[in-house]
């Protein structure tokens, strides 16, 4: 679905009408491409979506530097466009960081989110932000995918992930690492009084278990499941782990 007012792109699987949406949004210099494999396994049971933030995937940048705000309205835009009410928020990393800012700030078109591989302060490690700033862009993306999967990962999926940070604009991956680093909500999370569930891999480098597990133990009424086996990708890692935790958390809400 192309979204002509706020001009974002909108991926739907599934045409369900019961129970809430779904709507998954990626991390720093991700797609909803990265989506795919969870969102066949969602659709089959519920309406699911995945939006490209501004400057993403199938969607223009905006004039103005993005922002935590403006991805915040990014979606909004996308909530009022699947026009379902409130969604079940599920993001991964930075997308993660835009979920608990909207559970906070706007309550109203959240009905619950799944905070996946992702953390309450997100810092970025300088050089990989220097990299991405520098003639040689380029050579920032094995330093993410070195540290993006767990160890013996499928050949496969690095190469997939590889492939979607060489499309990816290196300024706005760098306006994404701003916005990560930062983000700290450490201090707000007892706010989020929507559904929570938190989910990790265990051998994830990036945003490490105890993020998952400082989340867990200050959001009210929060669930924890580890992936086991995976890092950061879970969405590429695990789809199919990943798409069954959500159904299952979901249904009950519907
Ligand atoms: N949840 C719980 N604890 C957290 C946290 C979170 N979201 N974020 C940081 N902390 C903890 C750290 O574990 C650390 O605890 P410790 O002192 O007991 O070791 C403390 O808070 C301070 O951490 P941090 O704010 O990260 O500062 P730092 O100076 O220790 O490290 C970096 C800064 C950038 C080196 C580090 O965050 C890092 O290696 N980040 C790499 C991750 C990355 O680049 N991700 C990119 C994808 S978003």
């Amino acid at each position: 679905m192309w979204i002509e007012s706020a001009q974002l792109n909108l991926e739907i699987a599934g045409a369900s009408n019961s129970g809430p949406a779904v709507l998954c949004v990626h991390g720093a210099g991700g797609e909803s491409g990265l989506w795919r494999g969870v969102l066949a396994r969602l659709g089959t049971e519920m309406c699911a979506a995945a939006l490209d933030l501004s400057g993403h995937g199938k969607s223009p940048a905006k004039a103005e530097p993005h922002t935590i705000e403006s991805y915040a309205d990014d979606i909004a835009a996308a909530v009022q466009a699947l026009g379902r009410g409130p969604v079940v928020l599920v993001g991964h990393s930075m997308g993660g960081a835009l979920a608990q800012h909207l559970a906070v700030n706007r309550p109203d078109i959240v009905r619950a989110i799944v905070l996946a591989a992702t953390g309450a302060r997100l810092r970025v490690l300088p050089a990989l932000i220097a990299q991405f700033k520098s003639t040689d862009p380029q050579g920032a993306i094995p330093m993410m995918t070195g540290a993006a999967f767990a160890p013996g990962a499928d050949p496969a999926i690095v190469a997939a992930y590889t492939q979607s940070l060489e499309r990816a604009d290196p300024g706005i991956v760098v306006q994404d690492f701003r916005i990560c680093d930062a983000f700290d909500i450490m201090s707000r999370l007892g706010g989020i009084t929507c559904p929570s569930l938190i989910l990790c891999g265990d051998k994830d480098m990036l945003t490490p278990f105890k993020y998952s597990s400082f989340l867990h133990e200050h959001i009210p009424g929060s669930a924890l499941h580890a992936l086991p086996g995976c890092g950061h990708m879970l969405m590429l890692e695990a789809p199919d782990t990943l798409a069954g935790a959500i159904l299952a958390f979901v249904k009950p809400l519907a």
